[in-house]
């Protein structure tokens, strides 16, 4: 039998967000890979042998699963959101990269999923109409110079910005020294948006501004959107305001 490996994004939250391409990989897999709360999410109808695993043992995983596939398994790599986004599929081409040559010939796929800044945008308005950048706040894997630096860049640009891993229950003081040179560079009155658990049942949104944004607010389950200086909001009695970000922009910077 010919093995195979699918990177599938299974959404950021609701089952809803599960395209049909992933379910239908789900489905077609003999084995399953991936962190323990993504592969507990995969639905029970979905057959295949589970492999759970931990945080920060992607790689690992990453060349279990291309193991696998080369003796003849299907395996569906899962990640949270899109697996391309700070998630399992550039873990598994770091394994195929550096690992057995063999592992270049195998049938490998990346699936699609609804990454966290979409699934957030779409709930708020339209916050990414226009140009935006997305960036981890994690130093684990790129030193915090280089975050800092890009942060700088992104704000000299005015692009919106779309901040993942913003903080964890160790980490906090990146994002107090983030917000700091965002509030410097951007302004007080520059709209932010917390976005907690979206899809989720605990899913909640503020709107803020870079000025009263409370760090001890934003948790792993945020996506923190920074808007740009075109950045408004809409408004509305009784009801949520809308956030969204024109498609045109002033003249010049
Ligand atoms: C390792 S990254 C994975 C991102 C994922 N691959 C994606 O495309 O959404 C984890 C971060 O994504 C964001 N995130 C993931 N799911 C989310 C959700 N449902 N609501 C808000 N933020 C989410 C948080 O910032 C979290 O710290």
């Amino acid at each position: 039998m010919t093995g195979w490996v699918r990177v599938v994004g299974l959404g950021a939250g609701k089952d809803e967000w599960l395209t049909p391409e992933a379910h239908r990989v789900l489905h077609d897999a003999t084995d399953i890979i991936g962190y323990f709360p993504y592969v507990n999410a995969v639905a029970a109808t979905a057959t295949a042998t589970r492999h759970a695993s931990d945080n920060g043992v992607e790689v690992d995983r990453a060349a279990q699963a291309l193991h696998m596939a080369a003796e003849g398994s299907r395996v569906a790599v899962v990640s949270g959101g899109d697996a391309g986004v700070f998630g399992m599929a550039s873990a598994l081409f770091e394994a195929v990269e550096n690992g057995e040559p063999a592992w270049r010939e195998l049938d490998i796929g990346v699936i699609a999923g609804v990454s966290a800044m979409l699934a957030a945008a779409a709930r708020i308005g339209a916050p990414l109409g226009h140009d935006f950048c997305v960036m981890s706040l994690s130093d684990y894997l790129k030193p915090w110079p280089v975050i800092e630096t890009r942060l700088r860049k992104a704000s000299e640009g005015d692009f919106v910005l779309a901040i993942y891993n913003p903080a964890s229950k160790t980490r906090t003081e990146q994002l107090q020294s983030a917000l700091e040179l965002l509030r410097n560079m951007r302004g007080k009155d520059t709209i932010v948006m917390l976005a907690h658990s979206i899809g989720r049942a605990e899913e909640r949104v503020v709107i803020t501004t870079l000025g009263e944004c409370n760090p001890a607010d934003v948790t792993m389950k945020t996506l923190l959107i920074i808007g740009s200086s075109m950045t408004r909001r809409i408004e509305r009695a009784g009801k949520d305001a809308f956030v969204y970000t024109p498609r045109y922009y002033k003249e010049a910077l």
